[in-house]
């Protein structure tokens, strides 16, 4: 059975009457022994932004339990490549070319601990906060967790790298785009097929980070870890 955790990934409209928690996507994932239906968000995001060949990369995975991103990732980057998964909750081992930390993202002093590797060529964020059902409450938690994602890319990635984000859709996000929009040479909105009906859910991919984008420090944006 897959991890019934997706749901708390899932940030839907009151149209709840077309959610399906077993659709062709969750089928197909537990058919190729993939850990979330959301591996196929990925698999169509990379192809749409155009990023084909991720042999030999250096990704990190935020907001990456159970794994279903990680298994794709580790899959394209193959036995050269190098794959971390960052998430809250404990992730059960992936592969070789994987490594994962159970951390919360606004903290730092983990983040430090953590020993991150630089010069990154991909920064994936997937993450989404606990949904508490108040429209601008889920949609504001989402935005401070794609500028942390964010702040972690400028740090992180090298010149040129892409990053590619979940952001829940309302209100500020023209705002949030214009920032991603200033350190990224191309911006893109993508709506992958495998996201429920009702969803309010998009992907924003920056490609090209720009080789003048300073690292810009989280704590101007983090709040302190619960
Ligand atoms: C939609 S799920 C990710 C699914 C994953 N992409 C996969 O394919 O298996 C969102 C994840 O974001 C994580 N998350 C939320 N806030 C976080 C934070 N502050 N730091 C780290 N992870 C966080 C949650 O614990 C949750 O596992």
């Amino acid at each position: 059975m897959l991890n019934t955790r997706f749901g708390r990934c899932n940030f839907r409209s009151s149209n709840v009457a077309r959610y399906n928690p077993k659709d062709r996507f969750y089928r197909q994932a537990k058919a190729q022994g993939l850990r979330a239906r959301s591996a196929f968000k990925l698999e169509e995001l990379l192809e749409k932004i155009g990023l084909r060949s991720l042999k030999g990369a250096k990704v990190v995975d935020l907001g990456a339990a159970p794994g279903g991103w990680l298994q794709i990732l580790a899959r394209l980057a193959g036995a050269g490549g190098a794959v971390v998964g960052l998430d809250l909750v404990a992730i059960a081992p992936i592969g070789p070319n994987v490594t994962t930390h159970t951390l919360d993202i606004r903290d730092s002093a983990a983040l430090e601990r953590a020993g991150l590797p630089a010069g990154l060529d991909l920064v994936t964020s997937d993450m989404a906060p606990k949904t508490t059902g108040i429209h601008a409450t889920d949609v504001a938690r989402s935005h401070e967790l794609v500028r942390l994602a964010l702040a972690f890319a400028r740090e992180h990635l090298r010149p040129g790298g892409t990053f590619v984000a979940k952001v829940f859709m309302g209100e500020g996000f023209e705002d949030l785009e214009r920032e991603i929009r200033a350190v990224f040479a191309e911006v893109r909105t993508v709506r992958p097929e495998a996201t429920r009906q009702g969803s309010r859910e998009i992907y924003v991919a920056g490609k090209g980070l720009k080789a003048s984008t300073p690292p810009q420090s989280r704590n101007k944006t983090a709040a302190s870890p619960a």
